[in-house]
């Protein structure tokens, strides 16, 4: 029989849990990784998290289909803040100058680069949550599998952390491929997700644990640039995109209407902002160079906005109304997007916030809802508020500081905006809407959800965007200034 093991022998204090919880002590005498193979994997981890970072928010605005753009919303935003706590990990790793900019390895660069620019959203879809995210989950289950869970806790961490939403992630990704890839177009794609396996083979897997390769076949799609689409698009249930025939604020601050109908008139505010991640995907797209604070910040905000839809969405479903009645209009980011600056485009998107904050603004609205007397609604309306008092904040860190003051800030913002004033008459002109009054039907629908008889006041409401913006300054005291 051998001598027993030193470890056999060793016995914890009163029978207690060893080493803080964190592992076995047989674990622990595993000599694991070193700072430097630990560092060099984490940069690996790092860089493909920021590159999906940049590939789900650079397709957020073109992609029509609304599931996929809140889902890439929130993905982007996952891998934002795993992005963050990484970069934080390394900076903790003996590491100055951190590096984090390099690129790890030429195929995993081009891997990405063709994902970005994969022509379909299928295949699209098929890159990021069939190939590039389990890869990156592998490499995360070999890094936890590899280190020592004493030395390198701090790590141990952040990656079970990213393990779990990347596991979340993947989750979203196998219903949404399930849903929309045909087997035949699964077939059709395989030379170039062939091409991908490849790209990763040469550069050693994502964590370059596996031999890199000197060389590896040439690029497909990403043989021609990225070219951002800022165009935004949506799916056929937005079936009236340029639709201006409703105006929200002014029935909304009209004292003689009652606060449930404006808790609808407010769940179309919320849906129709669908259209602040379009054109802050757009922003962030094009706004590089900017520390890394800025994209994590303006993710976030991003996400919210995503929420902040589809909080719309589900108290639409909740009060029994078809929200594809609602005519959910796109205007707005599509003319930032093609009209103004992406500075031009954050000025606008801070002014409007900043006039969101006074008593008049989401204050106003919480208290619309609490008076709606539907539950849901308070909620919703609570939570929007406290996003929107962050936002105020972001827009204070990474838009103001661009001024000399905040004055100059609000007026660079409010003059942008007049620039985009309203374009009613011309899309009417040009036949790509008649503005149809979708209210009395939207309205109607809840009361009859309701039991309840609609209000005929209520009913008659019928004031449009004609002339006016969404802070009820008209055309033209707008454009005096
Ligand atoms: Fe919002
Ligand atoms: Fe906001």
């Amino acid at each position: 029989m051998p001598p027993p093991t030193p470890l056999a022998n060793y016995q914890p204090y009163r029978n207690l849990p060893p080493l803080a919880g964190l592992c076995t002590i047989e674990e622990a005498t595993k000599p694991g990784l070193l700072v430097e193979e630990c560092v060099r994997r984490l940069k690996r981890l790092h860089y493909s998290f920021q590159r999906l970072h940049q590939i789900l928010t650079a397709r957020i605005t073109a992609e029509p289909i609304y599931e996929l753009k809140t889902g890439f919303a929130h993905h982007a935003y996952l891998c934002a803040e795993h992005v963050t706590t990484l970069r934080t990990r390394i900076g903790e790793m003996r590491e100055p100058p951190l590096g984090l900019e390099e690129v790890p390895h030429p195929a995993l660069e081009m891997f990405f680069d063709e994902i970005l620019n994969a022509p379909t959203t299928e295949e699209l879809l098929q890159g990021i949550y069939e190939i590039a995210l389990p890869a990156l989950a592998s490499a995360i289950n070999t890094y936890l599998a590899d280190t020592n869970r004493l030395t390198d806790a701090p790590s141990v961490r952040v990656l079970r952390w990213a393990q779990l939403e990347v596991g979340d992630m993947l989750d979203w990704g196998r219903r949404a491929t399930a849903a929309l890839i045909t087997p035949a177009q699964h077939t059709a794609f395989q030379p170039w997700t062939k091409l991908l396996g490849q790209l990763l083979a040469a550069a050693g897997k994502v964590d370059g644990t596996a031999p890199v390769a000197n060389e590896w076949p040439p690029r497909h799609y990403s043989a021609q640039p990225y070219v951002y689409d800022p165009i935004p698009k949506r799916d056929e249930r937005f079936s009236d995109p340029w639709n201006q025939g409703v105006n929200a604020e002014s029935f909304l601050y009209n004292e003689n209407y009652p606060a449930r109908a404006k808790a609808l008139m407010m769940l179309y505010k919320r849906l129709r902002e669908i259209d602040v991640p379009e054109m802050m995907a757009r922003i962030i797209t094009q706004t590089p160079g900017q520390p890394w604070g800025y994209y994590r910040d303006m993710s976030r905000q991003l996400w919210d906005e995503a929420r902040h839809a589809m909080m719309g969405e589900v108290g639409f479903v909740a009060l029994g109304v078809d929200w594809t009645k609602a005519k959910i209009t796109l205007n707005w980011s599509y003319r930032l997007n093609t009209e103004c600056t992406p500075k031009e485009a954050h000025g606008v998107l801070y002014f409007i916030e900043q006039g969101l904050m006074p008593r008049t603004g989401k204050r106003y609205e919480f208290e619309v809802a609490q008076q709606s007397g539907i539950p849901l609604m308070a909620t919703l309306q609570d939570f929007d508020w406290a996003d929107e008092v962050l936002h105020a904040q972001i827009g204070r860190q990474w838009y103001v500081p661009q001024f000399r003051n905040l004055q100059e800030a609000l007026h660079y913002g409010d003059v942008a905006w007049s620039k985009i004033l309203s374009n009613w008459a011309t899309v009417k002109e040009k036949g790509l809407t008649q503005h149809e009054n979708w209210w009395p039907a939207v309205y109607e629908m809840a009361c009859r959800a309701a039991h309840e008889e609609p209000d005929p006041a209520v009913l008659a409401f019928c004031e449009t965007y004609e002339g006016k913006r969404a802070d009820l300054k008209d055309v033209t005291e707008a454009l005096s200034g």
